[in-house]
């Protein structure tokens, strides 16, 4: 029986894995889950494993925070001997954190085949960590599971082999089917923040590019502090964010700043949000899963096709006033009329399952 060793370590990979370690049971492949502990806060760790139904980790490696290099390399030290002791006839990463770059190096070297959920995605920011993982994971990969047609092309144009591509459509958008009927029925969370459906703006900061620039995160929060004169603005933080802005001295009372959310409570958020403002991938389809709107506070996204519809709008945190007024002018906006397909049909999870199913065992060389 084909045996599957899934590496997850933060919380947007635990959200990515759980539809598919339904598809790998479903298709009777045997998964061996490994949690780096990347996130360890059980609030960013835990609390998403329990929503999302997942089994607890076969390992927990425990690495915890630290510097890029250190935190990558403990990572690295740590999964060595537990790849050497499973032997997984495929190691599966989901995404572009340090958990994903260590365990497709890691398995690369011990020759075992890498398959990469999320491959192709590119910011073209060489200064951002999450794009040097991305780089680096799709080279040592085996398997490129592309979410979207143009990840795909970029993973053609870099010359990566044609079978080796698999478009398979977005593992997030599966989840969100999976789960949106049970954020809906178990969260409570607009009656605890006493919010009115699409009254407020959700907001969102944690890439380090925001959060360890003074300039930045001060144009971001600053921003925001002026939008919620007349738009309530609800801010689930981040730890790194939370830390930086009070390291800052940033002041933003109007702004509803709370603990980092559960699953449910964000999916719940996000749907009854009238518009989302993140420096977040994940959150960027997860806004248009919803059919709300999307303010991009960085100078690029990978998620080109959002742009390119009219859903969502690159703002360049410059400036707390140019900030706000671009979300101002996002939400006097119509929506776009038109909301395609761009992440597939739900059941991306599946396809990847069937592949891992069907491929012959093959390693990098
Ligand atoms: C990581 C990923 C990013 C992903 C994000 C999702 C990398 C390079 N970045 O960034 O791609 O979008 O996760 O959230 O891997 N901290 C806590 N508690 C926790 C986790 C982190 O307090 O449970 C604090 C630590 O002080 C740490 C800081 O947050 O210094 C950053 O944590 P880190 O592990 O570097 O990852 P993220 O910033 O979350």
């Amino acid at each position: 029986m084909t045996r599957v060793l899934t590496i997850v370590g933060a919380r947007p990979q635990f959200v990515k894995a759980a539809p598919v370690s339904v598809a790998l049971r479903a298709a009777h492949l045997t998964e061996i889950l490994v949690h780096t502990g990347q996130h360890y806060d059980p609030a960013m760790s835990e609390r998403f494993f329990d929503e999302l139904d997942m089994r607890a980790p076969d390992h927990h490696l425990g690495v915890g925070s630290g510097p890029h290099g250190a935190q990558t390399a403990e990572m690295l030290r740590r999964i060595e001997p537990v790849l050497t002791h499973e032997r997984p006839d495929w190691v599966m990463v989901y995404g572009d954190t340090n958990s994903t770059l260590a365990g497709a190096l890691c398995a690369a070297k011990l020759c075992i085949p890498v398959a990469h959920v999320e491959a192709g995605l590119r910011s073209r920011n060489r200064a951002m960590p999450e794009e040097i993982n991305r780089i680096v994971t799709d080279r040592v990969s085996s398997l490129l599971f592309a979410p979207t047609a143009g990840a795909a092309e970029i993973l053609r144009a870099e010359g990566m082999a044609q079978e080796t591509i698999v478009r398979t459509g977005d593992v997030m958008f599966d989840a969100m089917r999976m789960f949106s009927g049970k954020a809906a029925q178990r969260s409570d969370v607009l009656s605890r923040l006493a919010l009115e459906q699409k009254s407020y703006l959700l907001a969102t900061v944690h890439r380090a590019e925001n959060t360890d620039d003074h300039e930045r995160l001060g144009a971001i929060i600053q921003g925001l502090d002026d939008i919620a004169r007349d738009l309530k603005v609800v801010l689930p933080a981040h730890p790194r964010t939370r830390k930086a802005v009070a390291a800052a001295g940033l002041a933003c009372a109007r702004v509803t700043m709370i603990d980092p959310v559960g699953y449910l409570d964000m999916a719940q958020l996000i749907r009854n949000s009238r518009l989302v403002a993140t420096d977040s991938g994940g959150l960027q389809k997860e806004a248009y899963f919803h059919r709300v709107p999307c303010v991009t506070l960085r100078a690029e996204t990978e998620w080109t096709e959002l742009v390119a519809a009219g859903w969502n709008e690159i703002v360049p945190p410059r400036a707390p006033a140019s900030v706000a007024g671009a979300i101002r002018a996002a939400l006097r906006r119509a929506l776009p009329a038109a909301a395609p397909a761009f992440y597939g049909s739900g059941h991306a999870a599946e396809i990847i399952a069937a592949k891992l199913t069907t491929c012959p065992r093959k390693s990098t060389s």
